[in-house]
Protein backbone atom coordinates (compact mmCIF):
# COMPACT_ATOMS: atom_id res chain seq x y z
CA UNK A 1 0.00 0.00 0.00
CA UNK A 2 1.31 3.67 -0.82
CA UNK A 3 2.70 5.36 2.42
CA UNK A 4 0.33 8.42 3.19
CA UNK A 5 3.58 10.97 2.84
CA UNK A 6 3.76 9.46 -0.67
CA UNK A 7 0.43 10.00 -1.54
CA UNK A 8 0.24 13.82 -0.32
CA UNK A 9 3.53 14.50 -2.64
CA UNK A 10 1.77 12.85 -5.33
CA UNK A 11 -1.14 14.37 -4.91
CA UNK A 12 0.64 18.00 -4.24
CA UNK A 13 3.06 17.62 -7.17
CA UNK A 14 0.00 16.88 -9.54
CA UNK A 15 -1.69 20.04 -8.39
CA UNK A 16 1.59 21.84 -8.68
CA UNK A 17 2.14 20.59 -11.76
CA UNK A 18 -0.70 21.57 -13.78
CA UNK A 19 0.17 22.25 -17.44
CA UNK A 20 -1.28 22.52 -20.73
CA UNK A 21 -1.17 19.08 -22.52
CA UNK A 22 -0.31 19.97 -25.85
CA UNK A 23 2.74 21.38 -27.60
CA UNK A 24 2.56 24.76 -26.15
CA UNK A 25 5.11 26.29 -29.09
CA UNK A 26 2.50 24.74 -31.77
CA UNK A 27 -0.04 26.51 -29.72
CA UNK A 28 1.76 29.96 -30.47
CA UNK A 29 2.64 29.05 -33.83
CA UNK A 30 -0.83 28.32 -34.50
CA UNK A 31 -2.47 31.12 -32.65
CA UNK A 32 -0.22 33.83 -34.62
CA UNK A 33 -1.17 31.71 -38.01
CA UNK A 34 -4.87 33.15 -37.11
CA UNK A 35 -3.66 36.34 -36.00
CA UNK A 36 -2.57 36.84 -39.55
CA UNK A 37 -6.17 36.26 -40.84
CA UNK A 38 -5.81 33.45 -42.52
CA UNK A 39 -5.01 35.68 -45.17
CA UNK A 40 -4.88 35.83 -48.79
CA UNK A 41 -6.01 39.56 -49.26
CA UNK A 42 -6.59 41.88 -46.93
CA UNK A 43 -4.46 40.12 -44.47
CA UNK A 44 -0.39 40.15 -44.04
CA UNK A 45 1.44 40.37 -47.26
CA UNK A 46 4.53 37.69 -47.99
CA UNK A 47 7.43 38.88 -46.40
CA UNK A 48 5.63 40.40 -43.43
CA UNK A 49 3.84 36.69 -42.51
CA UNK A 50 7.28 35.45 -42.39
CA UNK A 51 8.96 38.21 -40.44
CA UNK A 52 6.36 38.42 -37.89
CA UNK A 53 6.57 34.73 -37.23
CA UNK A 54 10.26 34.51 -36.95
CA UNK A 55 10.19 37.15 -34.28
CA UNK A 56 7.89 35.63 -31.91
CA UNK A 57 9.49 32.35 -32.56
CA UNK A 58 13.01 33.61 -31.68
CA UNK A 59 11.43 35.54 -28.53
CA UNK A 60 9.98 31.32 -27.50
CA UNK A 61 12.80 30.21 -28.44
CA UNK A 62 15.26 32.42 -25.95
CA UNK A 63 12.03 31.46 -22.70
CA UNK A 64 12.56 27.99 -24.10
CA UNK A 65 16.47 27.89 -23.04
CA UNK A 66 16.23 30.09 -20.38
CA UNK A 67 13.43 28.12 -18.76
CA UNK A 68 15.11 24.41 -19.80
CA UNK A 69 15.25 23.64 -15.67
CA UNK A 70 12.00 24.56 -14.91
CA UNK A 71 8.88 22.71 -14.81
CA UNK A 72 6.86 22.03 -17.70
CA UNK A 73 4.44 24.51 -16.50
CA UNK A 74 6.55 27.44 -16.08
CA UNK A 75 8.15 26.98 -19.24
CA UNK A 76 4.72 26.93 -20.93
CA UNK A 77 3.94 30.06 -19.08
CA UNK A 78 7.09 32.00 -19.38
CA UNK A 79 6.55 30.94 -23.48
CA UNK A 80 3.49 32.10 -23.44
CA UNK A 81 4.18 35.81 -21.80
CA UNK A 82 7.25 36.17 -24.71
CA UNK A 83 4.68 35.43 -27.57
CA UNK A 84 2.17 37.53 -26.17
CA UNK A 85 4.12 40.49 -26.03
CA UNK A 86 6.26 40.00 -29.00
CA UNK A 87 2.94 39.87 -30.88
CA UNK A 88 1.71 42.83 -29.27
CA UNK A 89 4.67 44.33 -30.43
CA UNK A 90 4.53 43.12 -34.14
CA UNK A 91 0.83 44.09 -34.18
CA UNK A 92 1.00 47.44 -32.84
CA UNK A 93 -1.01 49.61 -35.27
CA UNK A 94 -3.73 46.45 -36.23
CA UNK A 95 -6.83 45.91 -34.22
CA UNK A 96 -5.25 42.46 -33.14
CA UNK A 97 -4.52 43.65 -29.18
CA UNK A 98 -8.20 41.89 -28.37
CA UNK A 99 -7.34 38.65 -29.84
CA UNK A 100 -3.86 38.31 -28.78
CA UNK A 101 -5.20 38.88 -25.15
CA UNK A 102 -7.66 36.21 -25.89
CA UNK A 103 -5.11 33.73 -27.07
CA UNK A 104 -3.13 34.28 -23.90
CA UNK A 105 -5.87 33.95 -21.54
CA UNK A 106 -7.35 30.64 -23.07
CA UNK A 107 -3.55 29.10 -22.28
CA UNK A 108 -2.90 30.84 -19.28
CA UNK A 109 -6.31 29.28 -17.68
CA UNK A 110 -4.73 25.43 -19.16
CA UNK A 111 -1.46 26.40 -17.57
CA UNK A 112 -2.66 27.01 -14.46
CA UNK A 113 -0.11 28.69 -12.18
CA UNK A 114 -2.40 31.54 -10.28
CA UNK A 115 -0.82 35.12 -10.00
CA UNK A 116 -0.70 34.75 -6.44
CA UNK A 117 1.75 32.08 -7.06
CA UNK A 118 5.38 33.62 -6.92
CA UNK A 119 6.65 31.46 -9.84
CA UNK A 120 4.14 32.90 -11.90
CA UNK A 121 5.97 36.58 -11.67
CA UNK A 122 9.32 34.54 -12.36
CA UNK A 123 7.64 32.87 -15.11
CA UNK A 124 6.33 36.36 -16.83
CA UNK A 125 9.35 38.10 -15.75
CA UNK A 126 11.86 35.97 -18.06
CA UNK A 127 9.26 35.69 -21.11
CA UNK A 128 9.08 39.39 -21.08
CA UNK A 129 12.62 39.88 -20.63
CA UNK A 130 13.24 37.69 -24.36
CA UNK A 131 10.23 39.16 -25.78
CA UNK A 132 12.27 42.91 -25.49
CA UNK A 133 15.36 41.56 -26.39
CA UNK A 134 14.18 39.90 -29.46
CA UNK A 135 12.21 43.26 -30.39
CA UNK A 136 14.79 45.32 -29.87
CA UNK A 137 17.15 43.84 -32.04
CA UNK A 138 14.77 43.68 -34.77
CA UNK A 139 14.20 47.55 -34.38
CA UNK A 140 15.26 49.28 -37.50
CA UNK A 141 15.76 46.44 -39.39
CA UNK A 142 14.29 47.84 -42.85
CA UNK A 143 11.03 46.78 -43.15
CA UNK A 144 9.25 49.92 -41.91
CA UNK A 145 11.63 51.80 -44.60
CA UNK A 146 9.86 53.39 -47.88
CA UNK A 147 11.54 52.02 -50.84
CA UNK A 148 9.82 53.78 -53.97
CA UNK A 149 8.91 52.02 -56.89
CA UNK A 150 8.43 53.54 -60.51
CA UNK A 151 6.68 51.40 -63.24
CA UNK A 152 9.20 50.91 -65.93
CA UNK A 153 8.14 51.47 -69.79
CA UNK A 154 6.07 48.76 -70.87
CA UNK A 155 8.16 46.77 -72.94
CA UNK A 156 7.95 42.83 -73.34
CA UNK A 157 9.55 41.25 -70.52
CA UNK A 158 8.85 44.33 -67.63
CA UNK A 159 6.64 44.02 -64.99
CA UNK A 160 3.70 46.57 -65.33
CA UNK A 161 0.77 46.76 -63.05
CA UNK A 162 -1.70 43.43 -62.72
CA UNK A 163 -5.03 44.04 -63.92
CA UNK A 164 -7.49 43.86 -61.62
CA UNK A 165 -5.11 43.97 -58.75
CA UNK A 166 -5.54 46.51 -55.87
CA UNK A 167 -1.57 47.36 -55.27
CA UNK A 168 -0.25 50.47 -56.62
CA UNK A 169 2.92 49.21 -56.59
CA UNK A 170 4.52 45.07 -56.42
CA UNK A 171 4.07 44.63 -52.42
CA UNK A 172 6.17 46.10 -49.85
CA UNK A 173 9.14 46.76 -52.23
CA UNK A 174 11.33 47.24 -49.02
CA UNK A 175 11.32 43.27 -48.11
CA UNK A 176 14.22 43.03 -50.46
CA UNK A 177 16.32 44.67 -47.90
CA UNK A 178 15.06 43.26 -44.69
CA UNK A 179 17.56 41.95 -42.32
CA UNK A 180 17.95 38.27 -42.46
CA UNK A 181 17.21 35.91 -39.99
CA UNK A 182 19.56 33.59 -38.44
CA UNK A 183 22.79 35.79 -39.32
CA UNK A 184 22.36 34.71 -42.81
CA UNK A 185 23.73 37.72 -44.13
CA UNK A 186 23.43 39.14 -47.52
CA UNK A 187 20.57 37.87 -49.64
CA UNK A 188 21.75 38.60 -52.81
CA UNK A 189 23.79 35.74 -53.12
CA UNK A 190 20.63 33.73 -53.00
CA UNK A 191 19.57 35.52 -56.20
CA UNK A 192 18.19 32.98 -59.06
CA UNK A 193 20.15 33.06 -62.26
CA UNK A 194 17.92 34.86 -64.78
CA UNK A 195 14.93 33.60 -66.49
CA UNK A 196 14.88 32.57 -69.86
CA UNK A 197 14.75 35.85 -72.41
CA UNK A 198 11.03 36.70 -73.63
CA UNK A 199 12.38 36.21 -77.21
CA UNK A 200 14.13 33.30 -76.16
CA UNK A 201 13.26 30.41 -78.74
CA UNK A 202 11.80 28.19 -75.62
CA UNK A 203 9.71 30.98 -74.40
CA UNK A 204 6.44 30.56 -76.56
CA UNK A 205 5.88 27.45 -75.60
CA UNK A 206 6.06 28.18 -71.66
CA UNK A 207 3.66 30.94 -72.18
CA UNK A 208 1.01 28.80 -74.30
CA UNK A 209 1.85 26.32 -71.12
CA UNK A 210 0.40 29.07 -68.73
CA UNK A 211 -1.89 30.40 -71.01
CA UNK A 212 -3.88 26.54 -71.04
CA UNK A 213 -3.35 25.82 -67.97
CA UNK A 214 -3.89 28.87 -65.78
CA UNK A 215 -6.86 30.13 -67.90
CA UNK A 216 -9.58 30.49 -65.77
CA UNK A 217 -12.21 27.98 -67.62
CA UNK A 218 -9.25 26.09 -68.59
CA UNK A 219 -10.55 22.62 -70.46
CA UNK A 220 -6.78 21.02 -70.16
CA UNK A 221 -6.19 21.36 -66.72
CA UNK A 222 -6.92 18.48 -64.47
CA UNK A 223 -9.92 19.08 -61.32
CA UNK A 224 -7.15 17.68 -59.43
CA UNK A 225 -5.06 20.56 -60.43
CA UNK A 226 -7.79 23.48 -60.56
CA UNK A 227 -8.47 21.78 -56.99
CA UNK A 228 -4.02 21.87 -56.49
CA UNK A 229 -4.30 25.90 -57.19
CA UNK A 230 -6.95 26.35 -54.78
CA UNK A 231 -5.77 24.20 -51.99
CA UNK A 232 -2.34 26.11 -51.86
CA UNK A 233 -3.38 29.14 -52.77
CA UNK A 234 -3.40 30.14 -48.15
CA UNK A 235 -0.42 31.86 -46.87
CA UNK A 236 2.42 29.52 -47.33
CA UNK A 237 3.65 30.65 -43.51
CA UNK A 238 0.49 29.34 -42.17
CA UNK A 239 0.30 26.45 -44.80
CA UNK A 240 3.58 25.34 -44.22
CA UNK A 241 3.44 25.25 -40.45
CA UNK A 242 0.76 23.21 -40.16
CA UNK A 243 2.45 20.81 -42.80
CA UNK A 244 5.51 20.65 -40.04
CA UNK A 245 2.57 20.22 -37.22
CA UNK A 246 1.38 17.15 -39.22
CA UNK A 247 4.68 16.07 -39.43
CA UNK A 248 6.20 15.93 -35.85
CA UNK A 249 2.42 15.64 -33.85
CA UNK A 250 2.75 16.45 -30.25
CA UNK A 251 6.10 14.45 -29.96
CA UNK A 252 7.89 17.65 -28.35
CA UNK A 253 4.65 18.49 -26.25
CA UNK A 254 7.01 17.92 -23.08
CA UNK A 255 10.02 19.05 -24.34
CA UNK A 256 9.86 23.05 -24.75
CA UNK A 257 13.13 23.84 -25.85
CA UNK A 258 13.07 21.10 -28.71
CA UNK A 259 9.74 22.00 -29.99
CA UNK A 260 11.41 25.95 -30.25
CA UNK A 261 14.34 24.95 -32.00
CA UNK A 262 11.92 22.65 -34.45
CA UNK A 263 9.30 25.70 -35.12
CA UNK A 264 12.35 28.36 -35.01
CA UNK A 265 13.89 26.57 -37.98
CA UNK A 266 11.05 26.33 -40.04
CA UNK A 267 10.11 29.82 -39.32
CA UNK A 268 13.25 31.32 -39.84
CA UNK A 269 13.76 29.69 -43.23
CA UNK A 270 10.25 30.87 -44.19
CA UNK A 271 11.33 34.70 -42.88
CA UNK A 272 14.29 34.04 -45.32
CA UNK A 273 12.78 32.81 -47.80
CA UNK A 274 10.65 35.28 -48.78
CA UNK A 275 13.36 37.90 -48.51
CA UNK A 276 15.20 36.24 -50.72
CA UNK A 277 12.16 36.16 -53.42
CA UNK A 278 11.78 39.57 -52.65
CA UNK A 279 15.17 40.26 -53.81
CA UNK A 280 14.67 38.22 -56.94
CA UNK A 281 11.64 39.90 -58.03
CA UNK A 282 13.05 43.22 -57.52
CA UNK A 283 16.04 42.60 -59.48
CA UNK A 284 14.56 41.20 -62.42
CA UNK A 285 11.06 42.76 -62.15
CA UNK A 286 9.34 40.41 -64.50
CA UNK A 287 6.36 40.90 -66.32
CA UNK A 288 3.48 38.30 -65.10
CA UNK A 289 2.04 35.48 -67.32
CA UNK A 290 -1.23 37.98 -67.62
CA UNK A 291 0.70 40.58 -69.00
CA UNK A 292 2.63 38.79 -71.69
CA UNK A 293 -0.84 36.75 -72.52
CA UNK A 294 -2.13 40.40 -72.77
CA UNK A 295 -5.43 39.56 -71.78
CA UNK A 296 -7.78 39.70 -68.25
CA UNK A 297 -9.24 36.44 -68.16
CA UNK A 298 -6.00 34.75 -66.34
CA UNK A 299 -7.49 33.34 -63.14
CA UNK A 300 -6.29 34.39 -59.69
CA UNK A 301 -4.25 37.73 -60.31
CA UNK A 302 -1.45 38.82 -58.18
CA UNK A 303 0.12 42.31 -57.93
CA UNK A 304 3.80 41.54 -57.36
CA UNK A 305 6.30 41.16 -59.92
CA UNK A 306 6.91 37.63 -61.14
CA UNK A 307 10.11 36.34 -61.12
CA UNK A 308 10.42 34.17 -58.57
CA UNK A 309 7.36 32.30 -57.19
CA UNK A 310 7.59 32.99 -53.58
CA UNK A 311 5.00 30.18 -52.58
CA UNK A 312 8.33 27.80 -54.73
CA UNK A 313 10.68 29.20 -52.33
CA UNK A 314 8.51 29.32 -49.31
CA UNK A 315 8.04 25.39 -49.74
CA UNK A 316 11.22 24.68 -50.49
CA UNK A 317 12.78 26.38 -47.54
CA UNK A 318 10.48 24.70 -45.12
CA UNK A 319 10.57 21.17 -46.54
CA UNK A 320 14.44 21.29 -46.47
CA UNK A 321 14.12 22.56 -42.69
CA UNK A 322 11.30 19.86 -41.63
CA UNK A 323 13.44 17.10 -43.38
CA UNK A 324 16.05 16.36 -41.00
CA UNK A 325 13.52 16.22 -38.50
CA UNK A 326 12.05 13.79 -40.13
CA UNK A 327 14.86 11.19 -40.23
CA UNK A 328 15.98 12.55 -43.05
CA UNK A 329 13.39 10.98 -44.94
CA UNK A 330 10.79 12.50 -47.91
CA UNK A 331 8.31 10.10 -46.85
CA UNK A 332 5.44 11.50 -44.53
CA UNK A 333 1.98 10.65 -43.61
CA UNK A 334 -0.26 13.57 -43.77
CA UNK A 335 -4.11 14.81 -43.87
CA UNK A 336 -3.30 18.28 -44.43
CA UNK A 337 -6.56 20.44 -44.75
CA UNK A 338 -6.94 23.92 -46.06
CA UNK A 339 -9.79 26.89 -45.55
CA UNK A 340 -7.95 29.61 -47.44
CA UNK A 341 -9.09 29.16 -50.79
CA UNK A 342 -10.36 32.58 -51.44
CA UNK A 343 -13.18 30.69 -53.02
CA UNK A 344 -15.40 30.13 -50.04
CA UNK A 345 -15.42 26.75 -51.06
CA UNK A 346 -15.10 25.80 -47.39
CA UNK A 347 -12.64 22.99 -46.40
CA UNK A 348 -10.51 20.97 -48.46
CA UNK A 349 -8.56 18.40 -47.20
CA UNK A 350 -5.42 15.89 -48.69
CA UNK A 351 -3.31 13.36 -47.78
CA UNK A 352 0.91 13.84 -48.48
CA UNK A 353 3.02 10.76 -48.47
CA UNK A 354 5.81 12.59 -49.98
CA UNK A 355 7.33 15.68 -49.21
CA UNK A 356 8.70 16.55 -52.62
CA UNK A 357 5.11 16.30 -53.34
CA UNK A 358 3.81 18.86 -51.25
CA UNK A 359 6.41 20.98 -52.72
CA UNK A 360 6.12 20.43 -56.26
CA UNK A 361 2.29 20.67 -55.79
CA UNK A 362 3.03 24.19 -53.80
CA UNK A 363 4.61 25.24 -56.62
CA UNK A 364 2.61 24.41 -59.47
CA UNK A 365 -0.29 25.86 -57.48
CA UNK A 366 0.92 29.07 -59.36
CA UNK A 367 0.70 28.11 -62.84
CA UNK A 368 -2.48 26.47 -62.67
CA UNK A 369 -3.35 29.68 -61.10
CA UNK A 370 -1.98 31.25 -64.18
CA UNK A 371 0.35 33.29 -61.62
CA UNK A 372 3.26 32.38 -62.22
CA UNK A 373 5.65 30.97 -65.28
CA UNK A 374 6.91 27.30 -64.74
CA UNK A 375 10.39 28.59 -64.72
CA UNK A 376 9.80 30.60 -62.14
CA UNK A 377 8.68 27.74 -60.28
CA UNK A 378 11.46 25.62 -60.49
CA UNK A 379 14.05 27.73 -60.00
CA UNK A 380 12.29 28.51 -56.34
CA UNK A 381 12.28 25.16 -55.53
CA UNK A 382 16.29 25.19 -55.77
CA UNK A 383 16.91 28.54 -53.80
CA UNK A 384 17.19 26.75 -50.04
CA UNK A 385 19.80 26.74 -47.52
CA UNK A 386 19.95 24.70 -44.76
CA UNK A 387 19.94 26.83 -41.28
CA UNK A 388 21.80 24.86 -38.96
CA UNK A 389 23.99 27.05 -37.14
CA UNK A 390 22.95 30.57 -35.96
CA UNK A 391 19.32 30.57 -35.73
CA UNK A 392 19.67 32.01 -32.03
CA UNK A 393 20.97 35.40 -34.41
CA UNK A 394 18.18 37.31 -34.65
C1 LIG B 1 -7.65 40.81 -38.90
O1 LIG B 1 -9.01 41.03 -39.11
C2 LIG B 1 -9.59 42.06 -38.33
C3 LIG B 1 -11.08 42.10 -38.60
O2 LIG B 1 -11.32 42.15 -39.98
C4 LIG B 1 -8.89 43.36 -38.63
O3 LIG B 1 -9.40 44.38 -37.80
C5 LIG B 1 -7.39 43.21 -38.35
O4 LIG B 1 -6.70 44.38 -38.69
C6 LIG B 1 -6.85 42.07 -39.15
N1 LIG B 1 -5.45 41.84 -38.79
C7 LIG B 1 -4.47 41.73 -39.69
C8 LIG B 1 -3.12 41.48 -39.15
O5 LIG B 1 -4.66 41.79 -40.88
C1 LIG C 1 20.42 24.17 -15.91
O1 LIG C 1 21.06 23.26 -15.08
C2 LIG C 1 22.38 22.92 -15.48
C3 LIG C 1 22.89 21.80 -14.55
O2 LIG C 1 22.68 22.15 -13.23
C4 LIG C 1 23.25 24.18 -15.45
O3 LIG C 1 24.56 23.86 -15.87
C5 LIG C 1 22.66 25.22 -16.36
O4 LIG C 1 23.36 26.45 -16.26
C6 LIG C 1 21.19 25.47 -16.01
N1 LIG C 1 20.63 26.33 -17.04
C7 LIG C 1 19.80 27.34 -16.79
C8 LIG C 1 19.35 28.13 -17.97
O5 LIG C 1 19.41 27.60 -15.67
C1 LIG D 1 -5.82 24.84 -10.92
O1 LIG D 1 -5.04 24.75 -9.76
C2 LIG D 1 -5.78 24.79 -8.57
C3 LIG D 1 -4.78 24.74 -7.42
O2 LIG D 1 -3.77 25.65 -7.58
C4 LIG D 1 -6.71 23.60 -8.51
O3 LIG D 1 -7.53 23.69 -7.37
C5 LIG D 1 -7.60 23.60 -9.74
O4 LIG D 1 -8.38 22.42 -9.77
C6 LIG D 1 -6.75 23.65 -11.01
N1 LIG D 1 -7.59 23.76 -12.18
C7 LIG D 1 -7.38 23.04 -13.27
C8 LIG D 1 -8.34 23.29 -14.39
O5 LIG D 1 -6.49 22.24 -13.36
C1 LIG E 1 15.99 39.62 -77.62
O1 LIG E 1 15.76 40.98 -77.35
C2 LIG E 1 16.90 41.69 -76.89
C3 LIG E 1 16.46 43.09 -76.54
O2 LIG E 1 15.46 43.07 -75.58
C4 LIG E 1 17.98 41.66 -77.95
O3 LIG E 1 19.13 42.28 -77.44
C5 LIG E 1 18.30 40.23 -78.31
O4 LIG E 1 19.17 40.19 -79.41
C6 LIG E 1 17.03 39.49 -78.70
N1 LIG E 1 17.34 38.07 -78.89
C7 LIG E 1 16.82 37.35 -79.88
C8 LIG E 1 17.16 35.90 -79.88
O5 LIG E 1 16.08 37.82 -80.73
C1 LIG F 1 -15.87 31.04 -67.28
O1 LIG F 1 -17.04 30.30 -66.95
C2 LIG F 1 -17.99 31.01 -66.19
C3 LIG F 1 -19.12 30.08 -65.86
O2 LIG F 1 -18.62 28.94 -65.22
C4 LIG F 1 -18.47 32.22 -66.99
O3 LIG F 1 -19.35 32.98 -66.18
C5 LIG F 1 -17.28 33.08 -67.38
O4 LIG F 1 -17.72 34.12 -68.25
C6 LIG F 1 -16.22 32.26 -68.08
N1 LIG F 1 -15.05 33.09 -68.29
C7 LIG F 1 -14.37 33.14 -69.41
C8 LIG F 1 -13.20 34.05 -69.44
O5 LIG F 1 -14.67 32.45 -70.36
C1 LIG G 1 13.59 8.01 -36.43
O1 LIG G 1 14.22 6.75 -36.33
C2 LIG G 1 14.32 6.27 -35.01
C3 LIG G 1 15.14 5.00 -35.02
O2 LIG G 1 14.73 4.16 -36.04
C4 LIG G 1 12.90 6.05 -34.46
O3 LIG G 1 12.94 5.59 -33.14
C5 LIG G 1 12.15 7.37 -34.50
O4 LIG G 1 10.82 7.19 -34.12
C6 LIG G 1 12.18 7.94 -35.90
N1 LIG G 1 11.62 9.28 -35.87
C7 LIG G 1 10.80 9.73 -36.80
C8 LIG G 1 10.42 11.16 -36.68
O5 LIG G 1 10.39 9.03 -37.71
C1 LIG H 1 -14.13 27.83 -43.83
O1 LIG H 1 -14.30 29.11 -44.40
C2 LIG H 1 -15.64 29.49 -44.57
C3 LIG H 1 -15.65 30.85 -45.24
O2 LIG H 1 -14.95 30.76 -46.47
C4 LIG H 1 -16.33 29.54 -43.22
O3 LIG H 1 -17.69 29.85 -43.41
C5 LIG H 1 -16.20 28.19 -42.51
O4 LIG H 1 -16.70 28.27 -41.22
C6 LIG H 1 -14.74 27.78 -42.45
N1 LIG H 1 -14.64 26.44 -41.89
C7 LIG H 1 -13.65 26.08 -41.06
C8 LIG H 1 -13.68 24.66 -40.59
O5 LIG H 1 -12.79 26.84 -40.70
Amino acid sequence: MMKLSTLLFALSAGIANAEYSGDIVQYWVDQSGLLSNNSLIGGLQSPPSGWFEAVVQAAIYVTAVQTKNESLAFQQLAVSHAAHDSLTWTFHGTRNYGNIFKSAQDILVKINISESDDRYWRAAAIGRKAAIKVTNARQDDKLNNFVNYVYNPATPGVYQRTPGSAFVAPDTPQARYLRTFSGLGDITRFRAPPPPAWNSSEYEAILNYVKAQGEKNSTVRTPYNTETAYFWRESSTIQWNRVAHNIVGNRYAKDVLTSAKFYLQVNYALANAAIAGWDSKAFYNSWRPVTAIRRTDIWLPSGKNEYISTHAIFGGAAAAVIKPWNNGSDTIDILQSTNGTGAGIGVIMRRYKSLKQAVKDNGDSRIFGGIHFQFSSDVGKATVEAFEKGWDKF
